[in-house]
């Protein structure tokens, strides 16, 4: 795969997502080599007016939010242009394809970094003037997260899409996908002998997914309404990082064959009963030494929301591999502590010798995916000096911990690969259809309001039963445990 010089259209220049982590990627790349020969970027937004003011918002994005340097140069700088036009209006499109014909090339990338809700009226307008193709390796699209809001809406936001590019030109990004840890999850898992025989219902007793926040719903509340954290995190995020824990060998590392076992997996839950859901919704509480407001006094927020902030699952994937092991799904905002990653915890040996003489702690083997990136082992060992006392004992490897800059972030991953294009890093569209169907299957999300809403305190974790305090002291990472 090679570069080719391309123009990326960025809708929603003026936005968020932008400022937080396309420019600081785009950045970064640039400074490494990283960015085709030849690229330009045409901003498309409303609130900006023209190009000079496109370029010192990314000039101070990059020095707000970069994880290295943090000076831009002025030829970084001319990469980007600006048309200012409304997506809803067919007139702004027509201005687009105009100004696109100026490039000799015809290698565009559409990257969608707009509302959910303007996905399928952009592809629209985007064909209506004539700049999508059938056929060819470009254009190519980008649609941000979330794919849809249920099933029906997926599946017509996917025919859309299909109906305007060829389907290898279609990006679904999922961001958790172009994180180091995630990536490294099959290399650790069968690039060593260490841990795949252990890999099954016979020696693992449970794992723990776990996404959780210190933070708020900040000033996305209106969105955090329409979403919740089940619909935010689960079906795209969360479910992409049990496929890959669960997923058999693929026959080879494309896209295709890591997809199918993925999609396998996501086949193979079963149905998840109301018992096995936990929602909760922060109130007023206490957080490093200051008060915060509870979900309903937040922006934007309804002050009778039934929306949760909070959620944890226990899901089963019914397979030979999975039968009976719980993979323990847990996300939410205003936690006491922050941190995503993954805790697989091993069965005891047989109980002699020392298992059920001694109070043993479980092996557990934590993937840390962030704020630290690495991995960590605790098994048993003979206490120093000591003639009968056994402890848990660590091996920590962290790959971030010396130098936490230097570790790219998802989206330089995922804007590198698709420039070059290559599809590895996103959610296919089996992926996400089966995540959907199992979600709409098991529980009509529009039903989720009706299953009790526990009021947490901003602060400290919700009770969930099936975390067990236990192995959440044990281990260096946070994890939810009863207060
Ligand atoms: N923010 C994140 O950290 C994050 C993380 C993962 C995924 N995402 C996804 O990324 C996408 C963008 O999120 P965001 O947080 O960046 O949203 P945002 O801050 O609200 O930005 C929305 C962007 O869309 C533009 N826009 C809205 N309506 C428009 C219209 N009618 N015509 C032209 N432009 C219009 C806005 O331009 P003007 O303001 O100039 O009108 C703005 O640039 C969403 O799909 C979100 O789910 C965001």
């Amino acid at each position: 795969m090679t570069y080719e010089p391309c123009t990326l259209v960025l809708f929603g220049a003026t936005g968020h997502l932008a400022q937080t982590k396309l420019y600081p990627a785009l950045h970064n790349l640039y400074l490494e080599g990283l960015l085709p020969e030849g690229l330009t970027v045409v901003g498309v937004g409303r609130r900006l007016a023209n190009k000079e003011e496109l370029q010192q918002e990314v000039a101070r994005a990059v020095a707000i939010h970069s994880r290295g340097d943090k000076e831009v140069s002025e030829d970084f700088l001319s990469l980007f242009h600006y048309l200012q036009f409304d997506l809803n209006h067919e007139e702004g499109f027509k201005l687009l394809r105009n100004y696109l014909m100026r490039y000799n090339h015809r290698r565009f990338l559409f990257y969608l970094a707009i509302a959910p809700a303007s996905f399928p009226i952009a592809v629209e307008q985007l064909q209506k003037a004539g700049l999508t193709k059938s056929a060819g390796t470009w254009p190519r699209i980008a649609v941000e997260k979330p794919f849809g809001r249920d099933l029906d809406s997926a599946q017509s936001l996917n025919a859309k899409l299909k109906a305007s590019f060829p389907a290898d030109n279609i990006y679904r990004i999922d961001h958790y996908l172009g994180k180091e840890m995630l990536q490294n999850i099959l290399v650790l898992r069968f690039a060593n002998s260490l841990f795949e025989p252990l890999w099954n219902n016979r020696y693992l007793r449970k794992i723990q997914l776990n996404v959780l926040e210190s933070g708020s719903v900040a000033d996305r509340g209106s969105y955090f309404e329409q979403a919740g954290a089940l619909r935010d995190m689960i079906p795209s995020h969360l479910m992409q990082l049990l496929a890959l824990l669960a997923m058999e060998p693929p026959a080879s590392l494309t896209q295709e064959a890591i997809a199918s076992e993925k999609v396998k997996v996501l086949r193979s839950l079963s149905p998840l009963k109301n018992e096995n859901i936990l929602r909760g919704q922060y109130v007023e509480g206490e957080l490093g030494g200051k008060k915060v407001p509870g979900y309903r006094q937040e922006p934007g927020v309804s002050p009778n929301s039934e929306v949760e902030t909070f959620v944890s699952l226990r899901l089963f994937v019914n397979n030979f591999r999975w039968a009976q092991v719980p993979f323990l799904i847990t996300t939410g905002k205003r936690l006491p502590q922050e941190g995503a990653g993954v805790i697989v915890e091993f069965k005891t040996p047989p109980q002699v010798l020392y298992f059920g003489k001694y109070d043993l702690e479980p092996n557990l083997l934590v993937i840390k995916i962030q704020p630290q990136e690495g991995v960590f082992l605790q098994f048993n060992a003979k206490k120093l000096a000591s003639k009968e006392q056994i402890v848990p004992v660590q091996m920590d490897y962290c790959q971030n911990c010396a130098f936490p800059n230097l570790s790219p972030r998802a989206y330089e991953h995922l804007l590198r690969d698709i420039f070059l294009g290559d599809g590895a890093l996103f959610a296919s569209w089996e992926e996400i259809e089966t995540a959907w169907e199992f979600y709409d299957q098991v529980l009509s999300l529009s039903d989720l309001g009706k299953l009790p809403l526990k009021p947490y305190r901003a602060g400290s974790w919700p009770p969930v039963p099936w975390l067990e305090e236990d192995v959440c002291k044990s281990t260096i990472f946070p994890c939810p445990s009863q207060n």
